[in-house]
């Protein structure tokens, strides 16, 4: 009939339009691999999701793959394999200790050429600053001061990212009761409460506004968990501990980091009750990714997927990936476990491809949320990185910092702060002249650092007028035997109004296994210190360290001591400011300084126990020593002040609580002294008795004020039930009627307290 298609024109349009379709069909294909995740307007899933279908067995493991980039920007780049090729091949997701705008512009470039063009993620250590270094994590907890310490957090990350840093392996939110523990220096100490605020600051300062934008980097919560309980404070060692106590003690600061939205955790080297953390799936998969609910990945630690073999727990490291994967660790850092076996694992049907997909899925995500996938360049920019580089602003924000972080431990007779117009001071000690033990571990080295960080000679030198002269003498080493230079030191001492002598541990003896069995001063110093002091001089000592250190005979002798741990590249000025008074210190110890290595652990949320001891004088049959003080040498929380803080009594809206009914908790605090000040006010509450024993005290709340001379202000703190739960013998999170103490004061030991009863 007129008008119908013969058969065989029916068959040749079908031919057409099947060909036709094809071809878009393979445009769309095409496309979508040329731009994984392919077109705009869908949600971060969905264009995971595109991508992942695309991909082979192969290439999904090889984004759980992370290598370190153990080359130098202008050398080999095939070093330890090829890890050139593997980049090419798509089988590295990550690199670590990659920096800089050239070097991983050079990487990202070798992962574009792989067929789905997958941005490599770059991470690394930027513990506390990249270029602009900030007082190590520990002193910065010092400071009680969210601020500051986001602040802290926030440079670092601008300078990270614009060098073309994707991530950061921090915070490590490990709680730590022993100072033995060379790691203690990355942490904010020992309290769980204390801990989970700083945790959170952290993260969003290191966070930004938000993922993606040019100055963020992703943090990377470590080390999950329960890191720092290592038997002995001997870093890798193993861990045992109850379940109470993971989840009262060690847990909260991981769930706050979370909470506060970190976009990775990072598992730890030891095991927890028989089971290493990499390979735990208790926390991994039950806690964290379940209870928890977190949506980002997990990174082993370095090669402590491997190590599993060691520890005794994989037979090998086929047996090693199995445990690990399953476990919920997403990502391999540096152990190759999962690159040379989790292919086998799948074919071989232990593991399904789901599990796979899973970890996946959660690192393209973030892929995805750092802005990679439509740039996999922006962070790489010369100018940015410029900017950065040498800049002032930062600088700056690293002296407020440092002042807040140094804590004044014992200022007899007001010897502090000095005057301007002194006429001569002798400086005195290994510390005075030092650059780079300024900095502390996890800082990097740059050829201008001589020029850039400020020594205390420099500072104090800055601070003082032409009137006054310096005298300087280094009187030993830092670890040494000979006393060849005191005659020198003591020389120039007393020619001196006053001295100030700077020792301490070197920068490299606290910080990743560096845990000491001896935490005295090293060497010579403490005789130096003894042999200056017998001039008759006034002596300022100035304690540079990773760690609580010993020295039981300055505490008790020199009449002013300043505890300035590794304060970063403006130390010297800050430390001046502090000596002469520009800034008042406010810092106060987030950790118990120990009166021997034999007293260690001491912290001061413990239980009563049974046959608790009272005083000193308190040793008979008692949970005490014979032979030593049942009282750390400083306090958790405490600091002093150039001006003096005194305490009312506590005013408590109503001495009965209900459920619905929160309290309120006021002192009057006044500055009694003769400088303007800041003063940390510390809420503690103590559960007298319960389904379970309580400690003796646990740090709920603190408020930081700042008082002028003669003033003086009511601080409230509002306590409800949330205050008062812990986890009873079901590991149930709950609160019990009944009576409870509250104290509010300028450190755990001094205190005012009150009495009220939960209906
Ligand atoms: C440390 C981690 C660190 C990693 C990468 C490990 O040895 O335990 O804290 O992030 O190395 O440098």
């Amino acid at each position: 009939m007129p008008g119908e298609l013969s058969n065989a024109m029916k068959k040749k349009i079908f031919r057409i339009a099947f060909a036709l379709l094809i071809t878009v069909a393979q445009i769309f294909i095409c496309t979508a691999q040329s731009l994984p995740g392919g077109r705009k307007g869908k949600t971060i899933d969905q264009k995971v999701d595109s991508v992942l279908q695309l991909m082979t067995l192969d290439e999904k493991i090889g984004q759980m793959n992370q290598y370190n980039g153990d080359w130098d920007a202008t050398g080999p780049i095939t070093k330890d394999g090829d890890k050139q090729g593997q980049i090419v091949k798509g089988m590295l997701g990550s690199m670590l200790n990659v920096t800089g705008v050239d070097h991983t512009r050079t990487l990202q470039e070798l992962a574009m050429q792989s067929r789905l063009k997958i941005p490599l993620l770059f991470g690394q250590d930027i513990i506390h600053g990249y270029r602009t270094i900030f007082p190590i994590p520990l002193a910065e907890a010092c400071s009680w001061d969210t601020a500051a310490i986001a602040l802290s957090a926030r440079v670092a990350a601008t300078e990270a990212a614009a060098a073309g840093v994707h991530w950061t392996f921090a915070p490590m939110v490990d709680i730590a009761r022993d100072p033995r523990w060379g790691r203690v220096m990355e942490g904010a100490g020992e309290d769980p409460y204390l801990g989970s605020i700083i945790a959170g600051a952290r993260v969003r300062g290191f966070q930004g506004k938000a993922l993606g934008n040019t100055d963020a980097v992703m943090a990377c919560v470590k080390h999950f968990a329960a890191y720092g309980a290592a038997i002995g404070g001997r870093d890798y060692n193993s861990v045992d501990m109850s379940l109470k106590t993971l989840w009262e003690i060690y847990l909260p600061p991981f769930k706050a980091a979370e909470d506060a939205g970190a976009a990775t955790f990072m598992n730890s080297f030891n095991d927890l009750n028989g089971i290493p953390a990499t390979g735990n799936k208790y926390l991994q998969r039950d806690i964290l990714k379940g209870k928890w609910n977190f949506k980002g990945f997990v990174v082993s630690d370095w090669g402590s997927v491997g190590e599993m073999i060691n520890h005794g727990y994989a037979k090998d490291g086929y047996d090693a990936a199995y445990k690990a994967v399953t476990a919920g660790c997403d990502m391999d850092m540096e152990s190759r476990s999962y690159i040379n076996n989790l292919s086998k694992l799948v074919k071989d049907g232990k593991i399904k491809v789901e599990l796979i997909d899973d970890a996946v899925r959660r690192i393209l995500r973030k892929k995805f949320e750092m802005g990679l996938f439509d740039d996999p360049f922006r962070f790489c920019n010369k100018e940015r990185e410029q900017q950065q580089w040498n800049n002032a602003d930062n600088l700056k924000a690293e002296k407020t910092v440092a002042e807040k972080s140094i804590v004044l431990l014992k200022n007899e007779n007001q010897l502090l702060p000095l005057s301007k117009q002194t006429t001569t001071i002798a400086l005195i000690g290994p510390f005075i002249k030092a650059v780079r033990d300024n900095l502390g571990f996890w800082s990097y080295q740059y050829p201008d650092d001589s020029a850039r960080i400020i020594t205390q000679y420099q500072g104090i030198q800055n601070k003082v007028g032409s009137n006054t002269t310096l005298l300087y003498a280094k009187g030993c080493e830092i670890n040494d035997s000979s006393q060849a230079g005191f005659a020198e030191a003591i020389q120039i001492a007393k020619q001196a109004d006053v001295v100030i002598i700077s020792v301490g541990e070197a920068s490299d003896w606290s910080g990743e296994a560096k845990s000491r069995s001896n935490l005295h001063l090293p060497g010579m110093q403490e005789e130096l210190i003894k042999a200056i002091y017998a001039t008759g001089k006034p002596v300022v000592v100035l304690m540079n360290a990773g760690r609580p250190l010993i020295f039981n005979w300055t505490a008790d002798n020199v009449p002013a001591i300043l505890y300035t741990w590794w304060l970063g590249t403006e130390a010297g000025d800050a430390i001046a400011d502090v000596l002469f008074g520009d800034y008042n210190p406010s810092a106060k110890l987030p950790i118990s300084f120990p009166r021997t290595e034999g007293q260690i652990p001491v912290y001061y949320n413990h239980y009563n126990t049974g046959r608790p001891a009272t005083s000193d004088s308190d040793r008979f049959y008692r949970s005490a020593y014979i032979d030593l003080s049942i009282y750390p040498k400083f306090p958790f929380g405490f600091g002093l002040s150039y001006t003096n803080f005194s305490y009312g009594d506590i005013q408590l809206s109503s001495s009965t609580m209900k459920t619905d009914q929160p309290i309120k908790a006021t002192v009057n605090v006044t500055n009694s002294g003769n400088y303007d000040g800041e003063e940390t006010v510390q809420l503690y509450i103590q559960d007298l008795f319960g389904s379970v024993v309580r400690p003796v005290k646990e740090l709920k709340g603190f408020q930081k004020i700042f008082l002028k001379k003669g003033e003086n202000r009511q601080v409230s703190f509002t306590i409800d039930v949330d205050k008062l739960k812990f986890y009873n013998d079901e590991l149930k999170y709950i609160y019990e009627p009944g009576d409870f103490k509250v104290y509010i004061g300028t450190n755990s030991q001094e205190v005012k307290e009150a009495a009220f009863k939960l209906e």
